[in-house]
C-alpha cells in the first residue's frame, strides 16, 4: 500500500524555531525527547518573522484582514489542505518543507448554541465548539496531522505515544494513513474500550502497561532515547501547534468577536496551552482586537494545577496520584504545566476543579441538550457554574465551552449512570439520588403494542417541560 500523505504545493517553507519555555534557548533541532538541550525544560514553536513584521503576517506582509479572506475562500476549494479545518489556516503553522500533509479532514468542527445548558448555568449566551466531532472522535486529531506530518516528512517509521485513549486512536489514525507504525503506551484497565479498540483497528501495537498515564509517559521519554521511535504526545511541539486551530477556527465562527470566556478541560495540559498560544498570536497580529478569559477546568482527583496554583503560586508543580472516572484527565503529573500556567496569566482565566459527582451531572444535562461529550469534557460545565456562583463570569457575559470528546468515547460511564450504577459502593453514591431526574435508564419490555402504549402514555405524563 503506498502511504497516502498528500502533497500540498501551496504549504509554504516558513521560518520557524525550537523556543525553550524556560531558559528561552533557541535552536533550528531538536533532540528526540523535545527538551531544551541547556535546561530540559519544554519547547515550543516560535515564529521569529512574526515579531519583526508586527500587525503583517510573515514574510510575505499581508495584512489581518487578507488572512481572514484567503481562509474564507479556502472554504470553497477542494483542495486537500484546505478542506482540513487545520491546514487551512497554515498561515500559522510551521510549514512543511517538501510539502506533505497527512489528513483525515480533521477540524470544521461545530459551534453549538447551548440555550438549555445556559439557563442551568445561569449565563445568558452559552456555545460548545465541539472537537469531539473530528474524525477520530477528540480533538487530538488537529494536532496529530502536523505531528504526522512532521514525523513522516522527516522519514519516521515508528511514531509511538502514552495515553489516556484519545492520543493512541488519533496517533494510530494518522500512522496508519502516513504509511507508519504505532507504538501505543496505555495504563492497563484504565482507559475506555471504545478508545483502545479504536487502537488496535487503525493497527498500532498496543502494549497496556501496569502503570498510570505518568508511568506510560516516563517511559516513553526514555525509549525515545534508546529506539528509532518519534514521540507525539504534547511535549511535542508540533501537537500544539496544530491544536491552535480550534482556536482560530472559532474566532472565524464568531465573526473574530470573542468571547469573555473559554473553558477548556485540564488534563496534561497542551489543550490549554495550545489554545493560549492561538489566542496571544492572533491578538499580536492583530486578528483579534482582545483576549478572552482562559480558563481551566480539572477533576477534584486529578487537581495537579489546581493545587499548583493554590499552594505553589504556580512556581512549582504539585504532583498529584491522579483517581477520577474521567479516565481522559486521569493524570498526576501533567507535562505542560508551567506553559499552562502561563496562558493563565496571560489571560487572567481560572482554574476550577470540580467533583466526579458535578461532572457526572452535567455530562447528562450536555446530553439532554442533544450534543452529549464524554465525561472529561463535561468537567467545562460543572466549572463554569462554579466560576458563575464565584462571580469571576459576570452576567451578560459569552461563554464557549471546549468539548474534547465525543459521547461514544465512553459508553460505559454513560450506561452506568442511566443505569444507576455510577459509582456504586463508592463514597459518591449516596449523592447520585439527586440526580435520578436526569436518568433515562432502558425499560425492557413484552413485545406487545399495549405494552409500549402503556410505557409511553406514562412517560407523556412526566416528560419534562421543554
Ligand atoms: N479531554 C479529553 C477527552 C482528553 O482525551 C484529554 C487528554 C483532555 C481533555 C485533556 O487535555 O491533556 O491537553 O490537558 N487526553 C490525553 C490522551 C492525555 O492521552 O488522550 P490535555
Amino acid at each position: 500500500m503506498p502511504p497516502s500523505a498528500i502533497p500540498e504545493p501551496g504549504v509554504r517553507p516558513s521560518e520557524f524555531r525550537f523556543h525553550c519555555i524556560d531558559c528561552g534557548h533557541l535552536s533550528d533541532s531538536t533532540s528526540p525527547d523535545y527538551r531544551c538541550p541547556r535546561c530540559g525544560d519544554l519547547l515550543e514553536i516560535s515564529f521569529p518573522e512574526w515579531n519583526k513584521s508586527g500587525l503583517s503576517s510573515r514574510a510575505s506582509g499581508v495584512s489581518a484582514n487578507d488572512l481572514k479572506s484567503t481562509w474564507k475562500q479556502r472554504r470553497l476549494s477542494s483542495a486537500p489542505a484546505d478542506l482540513s479545518g487545520v491546514w487551512r489556516f497554515r498561515e500559522l503553522l510551521p510549514a512543511l518543507n517538501d510539502g506533505y500533509v497527512v489528513t483525515l479532514r480533521e477540524g470544521n468542527t461545530p459551534l453549538y448554541e447551548m440555550p438549555q445548558c445556559a439557563r442551568i448555568a445561569g449565563v445568558p449566551h452559552l456555545a460548545a465548539k465541539h472537537q469531539g466531532m473530528n474524525p477520530t472522535g477528540s480533538f487530538k486529531d488537529a494536532g496529530m496531522t502536523v505531528a504526522a506530518s512532521f514525523a513522516h516528512h522527516a522519514g519516521y517509521r515508528w511514531i509511538a505515544c502514552a495515553s489516556t485513549g484519545n492520543t493512541s486512536a488519533s496517533m494510530a489514525a494518522y500512522a496508519a494513513r502516513g504509511g507508519m507504525r504505532s507504538l501505543v503506551l496505555v495504563p492497563e484497565g484504565k482507559i475506555s474500550w471504545s478508545k483502545l479498540s479504536q487502537a488496535l483497528d487503525y493497527g498500532a501495537l498496543t502494549c497496556q502497561l501496569r502503570t498510570d498515564f505518568d508511568g506510560c509517559l516516563r517511559l516513553l521519554q526514555e525509549l525515545v532515547l534508546r529506539a528509532p521511535v518519534h514521540q507525539l504526545n504534547s511535549i511535542n511541539p508540533f501537537r500544539i501547534e496544530g491544536q491552535k486551530t480550534l482556536a482560530i477556527e472559532l474566532m472565524e465562527q464568531m465573526e473574530w468577536q470573542p468571547p469573555d470566556h473559554i473553558i477548556v478541560p485540564g488534563g496534561n495540559l497542551g489543550n490549554s496551552s495550545a489554545i493560549g498560544k492561538a489566542l496571544l498570536e492572533m491578538r499580536n497580529l492583530g486578528l483579534i482586537s482582545r483576549l478572552p478569559k482562559l480558563s481551566i477546568i480539572q477533576a477534584e482527583g486529578a487537581n495537579a494545577l489546581v493545587r499548583t496554583l493554590r499552594e505553589a503560586g504556580g512556581k512549582r508543580l504539585i504532583s498529584v496520584s491522579a483517581e477520577t472516572r474521567a479516565t481522559a484527565i486521569r493524570i498526576g503529573n501533567p507535562a505542560s504545566w508551567k506553559k499552562a500556567t502561563r496562558v493563565l496569566e496571560a489571560t487572567g482565566g481560572a482554574c476550577e476543579q470540580v467533583s466526579e459527582v458535578e461532572m457526572a451531572q452535567a455530562k447528562a444535562e450536555i446530553g439532554a441538550e442533544g450534543i452529549g461529550c464524554e465525561p472529561a469534557s463535561a468537567v467545562t460545565l460543572a466549572g463554569l457554574k462554579k466560576l458563575v456562583k464565584q462571580g469571576f463570569v459576570k452576567a451578560g457575559e459569552t461563554v464557549v465551552l471546549i468539548l474534547t470528546g465525543n459521547l461514544l468515547k465512553d459508553p460505559d460511564f454513560t450506561m452506568e449512570f442511566h443505569r444507576g450504577d455510577l459509582f456504586a459502593g463508592s463514597p459518591h453514591e449516596s449523592e447520585m439520588t439527586a440526580l435520578s431526574m436526569l436518568r433515562r435508564p432502558p425499560i425492557v419490555l413484552d413485545a406487545t403494542l399495549d405494552e409500549v402504549l402503556r410505557t409511553l402514555e406514562q412517560a407523556d405524563k412526566t416528560a419534562p417541560s421543554g
